[in-house]
């Protein structure tokens, strides 16, 4: 177990490391989920963890025990330094999903979390839907199931982990029929127009829907359903906006956001966001959707998702899958989801563990 203190500097053998597991990580996601979509380029990677206003990181690499020992197990504990400063991120890869390179590595986690500070660590990971027939293990939100005998879940259970809920990982295929689209959007216009009506905007939010895209990326930190998992309120404000745009573009990312704004108010109360690596035109993600509370129930969900995706179409003409996830007990945001096609992939579990405090 190699913490990498000097990951940063790229004149140092730390550098490598953290390259090799971030490598590690691409193999075992590329096996499991069958394409390439999750191997963001590790400069990418590497400049978001440069930019440490927000959050503060540490990495760790399990390699073999020898001069140039293969690395085995990656390692990154994310803590939110501005909000929720009891959390921390956990992301864990280990060769082959081993259940004992795993609890090596939650064990770390922990370790280092709780020497921090903090009190609560979470991780979310990939499992296929639990057989029937298979043992199954219940997510504490009643929603949601998985496998409690897969080598991964093994390794969380024996490190005390509790199951807090499911998400359901699915993928749209690209491009969407766009008949279906027209058919959705008309019909969810005529629902939610005149009082509301649609904009929308690439990489940079325009100035006067600034404040209004902070309020809603803060509503987003409330208002999805998180189970009984340990988060409080994300404070976001227009200078945070900008830094996420900012920090985006150092990734070699794009985004595409469509946005409700409430004709009477002038506000914007509902916005829906894809982000995309510009290295790969195939794959698309789903970042955020929401309406604000008072404005649901017009249809704006449908009809903000339904306008993305024919933006998108000439945005990215080589797209072919938008990935989304949604807690399992999210009815609403699901119902739109599978309404407009998308197909579940896999069932992502929402670890936690709470910890004791160490102060040094
Ligand atoms: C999911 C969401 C975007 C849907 O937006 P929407 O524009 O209100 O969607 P719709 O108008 O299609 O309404 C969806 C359902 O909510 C119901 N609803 C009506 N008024 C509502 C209110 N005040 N509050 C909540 N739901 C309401 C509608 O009746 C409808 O139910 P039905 O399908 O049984 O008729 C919205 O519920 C939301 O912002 N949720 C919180 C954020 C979230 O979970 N985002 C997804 C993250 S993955």
């Amino acid at each position: 177990m190699y913490t990498l203190t000097n990951w940063a500097d790229t004149t140092h053998p730390d550098h490598g490391l953290l390259r090799a597991g971030v490598e590690l990580s691409h193999r075992e996601a590329e096996a499991f989920h069958g394409h390439p979509d999750f191997s963001e380029p590790f400069e990418g990677i590497f400049a978001e963890a440069c930019r440490g206003e927000y959050y503060d990181r540490d990495f760790v690499v399990l390699r073999d025990d020898a001069p140039d020992g293969e690395v085995r197990g990656f390692l990154q504990v994310l803590y939110p330094l501005s909000d929720n400063t009891h959390l921390g991120f956990v992301w864990s890869e280990a060769q082959g999903r081993d259940t004992d390179l795993t609890v090596a590595l939650l064990a770390e986690a922990e370790r280092l979390a709780a020497a921090r500070g903090r009190t609560s660590i979470m991780e979310w990971t990939d499992h296929r839907e639990a057989a029937d027939g298979e043992p199954v293990l219940d997510a504490a939100t009643g929603a949601g199931r998985i496998n409690p005998t897969d080598s991964l879940a093994a390794a969380y259970l024996a490190c005390g982990w509790e199951l807090e809920q499911t998400e359901r990982h699915s993928i749209l295929p690209l491009p969407v029929d766009q008949e279906m689209l027209d058919r959705f959007a008309a019909q969810s216009r005529a629902v939610a127009h005149p009082a509301y009506e649609l904009v929308s905007w690439v990489d940079r939010t325009p100035d006067e829907l600034l404040a209004g895209h902070a309020r809603l990326n803060q509503a987003m930190s409330t208002d999805v359903p998180h189970g009984e998992l340990d988060m409080e309120e994300t404070v976001h404000t227009p200078e945070r906006v900008r830094y996420n745009e900012d920090t985006l573009a150092a990734a070699n990312k794009g985004y595409l956001a469509v946005a409700a704004r409430h004709c009477e108010s002038g506000e914007i109360v509902g916005f829906t966001r894809v982000d995309y690596p510009h290295v790969w035109p195939e794959a698309v993600f789903q970042a955020a959707t929401l309406v604000l509370d008072g404005h649901r129930g017009h249809r704006l969900g449908m009809w903000m998702k339904a306008d993305l995706l024919t933006r998108l179409r000439e945005l990215r003409p080589d797209a072919r899958r938008l990935h989304t996830w949604n807690a399992s007990e999210n009815d609403h945001m699901l119902s739109i989801n599978v309404a407009l096609g998308f197909e579940v992939r896999t069932v992502v579990a929402a670890w936690q563990k709470k910890l004791t405090p160490i102060h040094t």
